[in-house]
């Protein structure tokens, strides 16, 4: 269903990072038959490659065509951009074991879940540095980081090449699962000027609703984009935090600035160069502003409060293309009666509700309500009904 406002004008939407959207899909652009893959090599993908295949063949990651090289990888560690100068943040690699790296060459099919899904064109293969990446992309060696852990787990060295992706995996949630280009498509033809995206891999309470509405004050539209990829075994499942949304959005957002769609990639846990990475893809799917709170993408306590907003000044605001909305740690205030933040609070804390995910967690197993301040009861319904089994 297309919802137009019809006081706006058509929308300019900013260009792609590198000026144009990457396609590495078979429809449209890419013109093969799978059938010719017959003879060649084939690689099983672990989810978290899946996901990157989709946002690389998607035009999630342009300029990135494919999974990065080796002059590409030490330069986004090392200087937070491409070897051409490019913002990037996160190196995006195909990681293989050594016999593997040895193995693979030219077109290898790539495969999940023993189905053929795709291939890349290995141009490179190489030693992953995974001490310096840890240090740098992760700000850690420890591997009770969940990223970290991830990165020591996989294989030593990474393939490199262009890829390309069969079909789109719309799998767990078709109705919210939309590509780059389609996601542009419908601004467009809501004609949103301005778009504000929400990352989210937490299941909604007020305080992501505060900052989501504060900003559709200033913007347009909200593209609501909680990632559905891989995340760590005690966050939230991805088709509760949806259901959550559709509850909330069915009763308390309006309806035509509002569009839910899921964001395929896994979590890394990175922190501040994961906010960077979420914002970079969030332009390529059309956003103007993309909002950056308190901790964002961050985990345990590896990462400083506001270390995810200040690693932005490492670009210029042309250069990112995409206005970073920041917040401060908002909750509840007693007093105040209303959602607040130490900018506009003047209580001190005993006066504020703040309930760690963890507690959160206890409370919805132990069947209790959580309090209407933190989390609406729509909410907390689909959670309880969640976490204690109940349909
Ligand atoms: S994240 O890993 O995706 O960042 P989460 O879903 O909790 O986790 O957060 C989504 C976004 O909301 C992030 O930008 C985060 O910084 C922000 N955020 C979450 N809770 C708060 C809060 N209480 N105050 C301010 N910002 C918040």
């Amino acid at each position: 269903m297309t919802i137009l406002l019809p006081h706006l004008a058509p929308s300019a939407l900013p260009a792609p990072l590198g000026g144009t959207l990457v396609s590495r899909l078979r429809h449209p652009g890419l013109d093969f038959d799978p059938a010719e893959l017959a003879g060649l090599p084939r690689l099983a993908l672990s989810d978290r490659s899946a996901a990157d295949l989709e946002m690389l063949a998607t035009g999630a990651y342009s300029p990135l065509t494919g999974f990065v090289g080796e002059a590409d990888y030490l330069s986004i560690i090392e200087r937070l951009r491409l070897a051409d100068g490019t913002p990037w943040s996160v190196p995006i690699t195909l990681p293989v074991s050594r016999e593997d790296a040895a193995r693979l060459r030219g077109r290898v099919v790539l495969t999940v879940a023993g189905q053929d899904v795709g291939w890349i064109d290995v141009q490179e293969s190489y030693e992953a540095r995974k001490a310096l990446e840890a240090r740098e992309v992760y700000r850690t060696e420890d591997e009770a980081h969940p990223g970290v852990a991830a990165l020591y787990a996989q294989g030593d060295y990474n393939l490199a090449g262009e890829v390309a992706l069969f079909d789109v995996p719309r799998g767990a949630f078709p109705g919210h699962h939309r590509t780059p280009a389609e996601v542009r498509t419908v601004i467009e033809a809501r004609g949103w000027r301005s778009t504000v995206a929400f990352q989210t891999r937490n299941p909604i309470h007020r305080a992501h609703e505060y900052l989501q509405k504060v900003a559709l004050e200033l913007v347009d539209g909200l593209l609501l984009h909680p990632l559905v990829g891989t995340t760590k075994g005690d966050d939230v499942p991805a088709d509760t935090r949806v259901k959550a949304y559709e509850v909330l959005l069915a009763g308390y957002y309006p309806q035509a600035r509002t569009l839910l769609s899921v964001y395929p990639a896994a979590m890394r846990y990175a922190g501040p160069r994961e906010a960077i990475l979420h914002a970079l893809s969030r332009r390529n799917y059309g956003v103007t502003h993309f909002i950056v709170g308190r901790d964002h993408a961050g985990v345990g306590s590896y990462y400083g409060t506001y270390d995810a907003q200040e690693i932005f000044s490492a670009y210029s605001t042309d250069e990112l293309g995409v206005q970073i909305l920041k917040f401060e740690h908002t909750f509840y205030c007693n007093s105040c009666g209303q959602l607040v933040s130490p900018r506009t609070c003047p209580h001190d804390s005993s006066h504020h509700l703040v309930l760690s995910g963890t507690k959160v967690r206890e409370k919805l197993r132990a069947g209790e309500d959580l309090p209407a301040e933190f989390t609406r009861p729509e909410v907390a319904e689909v959670l309880r009904a969640a976490y204690t089994g109940r349909a």
